[in-house]
Protein backbone atom coordinates (compact mmCIF):
# COMPACT_ATOMS: atom_id res chain seq x y z
CA UNK A 1 0.00 0.00 0.00
CA UNK A 2 1.30 3.80 -1.21
CA UNK A 3 1.65 6.06 1.70
CA UNK A 4 0.45 9.79 0.73
CA UNK A 5 0.43 12.60 3.68
CA UNK A 6 -2.37 14.60 3.64
CA UNK A 7 -1.31 18.15 4.15
CA UNK A 8 0.20 21.41 2.49
CA UNK A 9 2.72 22.00 5.43
CA UNK A 10 5.78 21.73 4.42
CA UNK A 11 8.14 20.54 7.80
CA UNK A 12 5.74 17.84 7.91
CA UNK A 13 5.93 16.61 3.84
CA UNK A 14 9.92 16.62 4.96
CA UNK A 15 9.61 14.85 7.91
CA UNK A 16 7.69 11.97 6.61
CA UNK A 17 9.56 11.98 3.74
CA UNK A 18 13.24 11.53 5.63
CA UNK A 19 11.43 8.89 7.13
CA UNK A 20 11.48 6.82 3.94
CA UNK A 21 8.37 5.46 3.44
CA UNK A 22 6.49 8.39 1.71
CA UNK A 23 5.39 7.80 -1.48
CA UNK A 24 3.33 11.34 -2.38
CA UNK A 25 1.11 14.16 -1.17
CA UNK A 26 -2.45 15.03 -1.46
CA UNK A 27 -3.54 18.44 -0.70
CA UNK A 28 -7.02 20.64 -1.27
CA UNK A 29 -8.04 23.80 -0.47
CA UNK A 30 -8.82 24.05 3.11
CA UNK A 31 -5.24 22.15 3.89
CA UNK A 32 -3.74 25.21 1.86
CA UNK A 33 -5.61 27.57 3.61
CA UNK A 34 -5.29 26.02 6.97
CA UNK A 35 -1.24 27.02 6.23
CA UNK A 36 -2.17 30.43 5.01
CA UNK A 37 -1.01 30.25 1.54
CA UNK A 38 -3.53 32.21 -0.46
CA UNK A 39 -3.66 33.95 -4.20
CA UNK A 40 -3.20 31.61 -7.26
CA UNK A 41 0.33 32.19 -7.60
CA UNK A 42 1.69 31.31 -4.14
CA UNK A 43 -0.42 28.30 -4.35
CA UNK A 44 0.61 27.24 -7.57
CA UNK A 45 4.26 27.72 -6.29
CA UNK A 46 3.61 25.43 -3.72
CA UNK A 47 2.67 22.60 -5.28
CA UNK A 48 6.03 23.01 -6.91
CA UNK A 49 7.74 23.27 -3.61
CA UNK A 50 5.85 20.45 -2.70
CA UNK A 51 6.81 18.09 -5.68
CA UNK A 52 10.37 19.77 -4.91
CA UNK A 53 10.41 17.29 -1.60
CA UNK A 54 8.90 14.30 -2.84
CA UNK A 55 9.26 11.89 -5.45
CA UNK A 56 5.60 10.40 -6.27
CA UNK A 57 2.69 12.01 -7.24
CA UNK A 58 1.11 15.66 -6.02
CA UNK A 59 -2.34 15.66 -6.00
CA UNK A 60 -3.57 19.46 -6.50
CA UNK A 61 -7.58 20.52 -7.03
CA UNK A 62 -8.87 22.55 -9.11
CA UNK A 63 -11.74 24.93 -7.79
CA UNK A 64 -13.76 26.05 -11.27
CA UNK A 65 -16.72 23.50 -10.65
CA UNK A 66 -17.64 23.23 -14.58
CA UNK A 67 -16.30 21.19 -16.99
CA UNK A 68 -14.46 24.12 -19.17
CA UNK A 69 -13.49 25.86 -15.91
CA UNK A 70 -11.67 22.46 -14.27
CA UNK A 71 -9.82 21.42 -17.52
CA UNK A 72 -8.41 24.64 -17.87
CA UNK A 73 -7.26 24.82 -14.82
CA UNK A 74 -6.57 21.30 -14.83
CA UNK A 75 -3.98 21.75 -17.61
CA UNK A 76 -2.36 24.47 -15.85
CA UNK A 77 -1.82 22.02 -12.75
CA UNK A 78 -0.45 19.44 -15.13
CA UNK A 79 1.85 21.82 -16.53
CA UNK A 80 3.07 22.80 -13.14
CA UNK A 81 5.59 19.31 -12.75
CA UNK A 82 5.34 16.12 -14.20
CA UNK A 83 4.62 14.94 -10.65
CA UNK A 84 0.81 16.80 -10.33
CA UNK A 85 -2.55 14.60 -10.46
CA UNK A 86 -5.18 16.80 -11.24
CA UNK A 87 -8.00 16.81 -8.24
CA UNK A 88 -11.42 16.94 -9.18
CA UNK A 89 -14.98 16.97 -7.41
CA UNK A 90 -16.94 13.49 -8.13
CA UNK A 91 -19.89 16.03 -10.05
CA UNK A 92 -21.37 15.67 -13.02
CA UNK A 93 -18.69 18.00 -14.66
CA UNK A 94 -16.07 17.18 -13.32
CA UNK A 95 -16.92 13.34 -14.09
CA UNK A 96 -16.59 14.87 -18.01
CA UNK A 97 -13.24 16.70 -17.23
CA UNK A 98 -12.03 13.45 -15.66
CA UNK A 99 -12.83 11.43 -18.88
CA UNK A 100 -10.90 14.59 -20.85
CA UNK A 101 -8.03 14.52 -18.65
CA UNK A 102 -7.49 10.85 -18.53
CA UNK A 103 -8.07 10.60 -22.50
CA UNK A 104 -5.10 13.31 -22.67
CA UNK A 105 -2.92 11.45 -20.61
CA UNK A 106 -3.34 13.24 -17.42
CA UNK A 107 -3.21 11.80 -13.91
CA UNK A 108 -7.13 12.39 -12.05
CA UNK A 109 -7.89 11.60 -8.19
CA UNK A 110 -10.93 12.06 -8.20
CA UNK A 111 -12.47 13.31 -4.50
CA UNK A 112 -15.05 13.87 -2.35
CA UNK A 113 -16.60 10.13 -2.90
CA UNK A 114 -19.26 8.99 -0.46
CA UNK A 115 -20.69 6.19 -2.35
CA UNK A 116 -19.70 2.59 -4.19
CA UNK A 117 -21.60 3.93 -7.41
CA UNK A 118 -19.57 7.17 -7.56
CA UNK A 119 -16.06 5.18 -7.06
CA UNK A 120 -17.47 3.03 -10.30
CA UNK A 121 -18.45 6.33 -12.13
CA UNK A 122 -15.04 7.57 -11.83
CA UNK A 123 -13.42 4.39 -12.32
CA UNK A 124 -15.31 4.03 -15.99
CA UNK A 125 -13.93 7.98 -16.58
CA UNK A 126 -10.55 6.76 -16.52
CA UNK A 127 -9.47 8.10 -13.00
CA UNK A 128 -6.07 7.34 -12.27
CA UNK A 129 -6.80 7.63 -8.27
CA UNK A 130 -10.36 7.30 -6.44
CA UNK A 131 -10.35 9.19 -3.11
CA UNK A 132 -12.92 7.82 -0.70
CA UNK A 133 -13.94 9.73 2.78
CA UNK A 134 -13.89 7.27 4.99
CA UNK A 135 -13.15 9.65 8.30
CA UNK A 136 -16.11 11.74 7.40
CA UNK A 137 -18.23 8.63 6.84
CA UNK A 138 -17.47 7.80 10.12
CA UNK A 139 -17.83 11.44 11.54
CA UNK A 140 -22.01 10.71 10.01
CA UNK A 141 -22.04 7.10 11.86
CA UNK A 142 -21.74 5.41 9.03
CA UNK A 143 -18.80 2.82 7.89
CA UNK A 144 -16.52 4.53 6.15
CA UNK A 145 -14.09 1.24 5.84
CA UNK A 146 -17.52 -0.83 4.57
CA UNK A 147 -17.20 1.35 1.36
CA UNK A 148 -13.07 0.72 1.06
CA UNK A 149 -14.54 -2.59 0.77
CA UNK A 150 -17.20 -2.35 -2.12
CA UNK A 151 -14.81 -0.63 -3.89
CA UNK A 152 -12.37 -2.78 -3.80
CA UNK A 153 -14.62 -5.63 -4.53
CA UNK A 154 -16.20 -3.79 -7.78
CA UNK A 155 -13.23 -2.83 -8.89
CA UNK A 156 -11.83 -6.14 -9.05
CA UNK A 157 -14.75 -7.91 -10.35
CA UNK A 158 -13.45 -5.74 -13.81
CA UNK A 159 -10.05 -5.42 -13.39
CA UNK A 160 -10.27 -1.38 -13.08
CA UNK A 161 -7.27 -0.12 -13.41
CA UNK A 162 -8.19 2.92 -10.70
CA UNK A 163 -6.27 2.97 -7.35
CA UNK A 164 -8.55 2.87 -4.53
CA UNK A 165 -6.90 5.91 -2.30
CA UNK A 166 -8.40 5.82 1.18
CA UNK A 167 -8.95 9.66 2.18
CA UNK A 168 -9.54 11.43 5.36
CA UNK A 169 -8.12 8.59 6.99
CA UNK A 170 -7.57 10.12 11.13
CA UNK A 171 -5.61 7.22 12.93
CA UNK A 172 -3.47 4.51 12.74
CA UNK A 173 -6.34 1.58 12.62
CA UNK A 174 -7.64 3.12 9.50
CA UNK A 175 -4.38 2.52 8.07
CA UNK A 176 -4.14 -0.84 9.35
CA UNK A 177 -7.59 -2.16 8.18
CA UNK A 178 -7.40 -0.06 4.67
CA UNK A 179 -3.86 -1.96 4.18
CA UNK A 180 -6.53 -5.62 5.06
CA UNK A 181 -8.92 -4.66 2.90
CA UNK A 182 -6.56 -3.83 -0.18
CA UNK A 183 -6.70 -0.02 -0.44
CA UNK A 184 -4.03 0.81 -3.09
CA UNK A 185 -3.25 4.22 -1.30
CA UNK A 186 -4.06 6.03 1.99
CA UNK A 187 -3.66 9.05 2.93
CA UNK A 188 -3.67 10.54 6.17
CA UNK A 189 -1.62 13.45 8.24
CA UNK A 190 1.83 12.61 10.00
CA UNK A 191 0.41 11.55 12.95
CA UNK A 192 -1.89 8.97 11.28
CA UNK A 193 1.73 7.29 9.98
CA UNK A 194 3.83 7.85 13.18
CA UNK A 195 1.31 6.73 15.42
CA UNK A 196 1.93 2.83 13.31
CA UNK A 197 5.17 3.28 15.42
CA UNK A 198 4.06 3.24 18.40
CA UNK A 199 4.03 0.07 20.81
CA UNK A 200 4.50 -0.08 24.64
CA UNK A 201 6.10 -3.35 24.30
CA UNK A 202 8.43 -1.82 21.97
CA UNK A 203 9.61 0.56 24.34
CA UNK A 204 9.50 -1.59 27.36
CA UNK A 205 11.43 -4.14 25.17
CA UNK A 206 14.02 -1.79 24.02
CA UNK A 207 14.52 -0.27 27.38
CA UNK A 208 15.39 -3.97 28.96
CA UNK A 209 17.81 -4.60 26.35
CA UNK A 210 19.51 -1.37 26.94
CA UNK A 211 19.70 -1.93 30.49
CA UNK A 212 21.22 -4.90 29.97
CA UNK A 213 23.97 -4.18 27.89
CA UNK A 214 24.67 -1.55 30.45
CA UNK A 215 24.94 -4.71 33.48
CA UNK A 216 27.56 -6.32 31.23
CA UNK A 217 29.54 -3.37 29.72
O1 LIG B 1 -7.94 13.62 1.95
C1 LIG B 1 -9.15 14.19 2.31
C2 LIG B 1 -9.00 14.92 3.57
O2 LIG B 1 -8.21 16.06 3.43
C3 LIG B 1 -10.23 15.18 4.33
O3 LIG B 1 -9.88 14.86 5.60
O4 LIG B 1 -10.06 14.86 8.01
O5 LIG B 1 -10.93 16.81 6.67
O6 LIG B 1 -12.11 14.64 6.64
P1 LIG B 1 -10.80 15.33 6.80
Amino acid sequence: MKFFIDTANLDQIREAQALGVLDGVTTNPSLMAKEGITGKNNILKHYVDICNIVDGDVSAEVIATDFEGMVKEGEELAELHEQIVVKIPLTKDGIKACKYFSDNGIKTNVTLVFSAGQALLAAKAGATYVSPFIGRLDDISTDGLNLIDEIRMIYDNYAFDTQILAASVRHTMHIVNCAKIGADVMTGPLSSILGLLKHPLTDSGLEQFLADYKKGN
